[in-house]
């Protein structure tokens, strides 16, 4: 990696309102060097974007679906002077994003997922348990919330979010326990569902929140964040040109699998079947990089709790076209927000 061009110490510096999570792997893995195009597509407060820029003189394109992320990125498109570009929207159309930046192919991307510090930290997002505000917890702006899906989903789709989504033992007892609730009274905020859910779900002294999962499971489903996940990774697979890598930091289980099962699934060639043997295998379209997810070290946890379930997983991208197959197959059974708010 060289030094960036003009711009760098002010691309390098600025205030950091989310510490990045394995940002030196990333950076690592990226592979950045002069004259790339790399896509950040979780901008968030811009920790991987600025060290992208700092690391070579190459541009960056910037995607978060959150407009407050976006505006808060104005100063550093600004440092950057013409080497960041940053746009509202959702990652699943990072291809689209970049053409409309006038590329055709780029030598990076990389997904941060899940939600920044700033989100969680601000109670009227609605994301915590431990603030109160309204139930909200979209990361954009748009579309219905956590409060529409509590007080519209039928007790056994609530119970499935719950279970598949926060891996929540206890689904069944807090979907019956929020259909009570709001049979007196709508359940608009934060602390009303966290306490609705701790008096049904028991924990120990040194245990997670309660109602960590259950807050977990509404956030994922209201964003659609498997889906989008599993959108980007196609997306990536059709913008990144040959030897472009895709590095991918998750968070929980739920992703992690999606990542690992897409890129084992691209990095096969598969035969045909034993009906039709005369199928050509398909070439791979990623080679992995990590054997193992790269976690964070004894040093990094010590300053930052969040890397604690941090996971990363890179490959780089072969020369074959990119797949037909949209891999929704990695998706888990669960009724539309949109069916599920219907109505209400
Ligand atoms: C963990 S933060 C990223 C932090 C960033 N790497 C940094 O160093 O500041 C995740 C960001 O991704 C954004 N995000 C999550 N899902 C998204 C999606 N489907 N499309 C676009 N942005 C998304 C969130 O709004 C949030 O700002």
């Amino acid at each position: 990696m060289t030094a960036g061009g003009d711009g760098f110490a002010a691309v390098a510096g600025g205030p950091a309102l989310h510490i990045p999570v394995l940002g030196r792997p990333a950076l690592d893995f990226l592979n950045v060097h002069d004259g790339g195009i790399y896509i950040d597509a979780t901008f968030g407060a811009g920790g991987y974007a600025r060290a992208i820029l700092a690391a070579a003189d190459c541009k960056v394109i910037g995607i978060d679906r959150d407009q407050t992320a976006i505006a808060l990125g104005a100063d550093l498109v600004q440092a950057a002077n013409g080497r960041l570009t940053l746009i509202e929207d959702r990652f699943s159309n990072l291809d689209a994003v970049a053409h409309s930046c006038g590329h055709q192919a780029v030598n990076g991307v990389v997904l941060d997922l899940g939600v920044s510090s700033m989100q969680l930290d601000q109670a009227e997002r609605g994301f915590s348990f431990r603030l109160d505000g309204p139930l909200d917890m979209r990361m954009g702006h748009d579309g219905p919330n956590a409060a529409d899906v509590v007080n519209a989903a039928a007790e056994r789709d609530l119970a499935n979010i719950v279970f598949i989504l926060g891996e929540e033992r206890h689904s069944r007892a807090v979907a019956r326990a929020i259909v009570k609730a709001r049979a007196q009274a709508p359940i608009r905020t934060t602390r009303a569902l966290a306490d609705i859910v701790a008096a049904v779900v028991r924990s120990r002294p040194g245990d997670i929140h309660p109602a960590t999962r259950t807050f977990q499971a509404l956030r994922i489903f209201v964003n659609d964040e498997l889906g989008e996940l599993v959108a980007a990774l196609t997306a990536a697979e059709r913008i990144l040109r040959p030897q472009g890598r895709l590095v991918v930091v998750s968070f929980h289980s739920l992703e992690d699998r999606i990542v690992k099962t897409f890129l084992i699934g691209r990095g096969e060639t598969r035969a045909g079947s034993r009906h039709a043997p005369e199928l050509k295998a398909p070439p791979p379209t990623f080679r992995v990089l990590t054997k193992r997810p790269v976690v964070a070290d004894a040093d990094e946890l010590a300053h930052n709790p969040r890397a604690r379930s941090a996971k990363l997983r890179a490959a780089q991208r072969c020369e074959a076209p990119a797949r037909d197959e949209q891999a929704s197959d990695l998706l888990p059974r669960l009724p539309a927000l949109a069916d599920i708010v219907k109505g209400h």
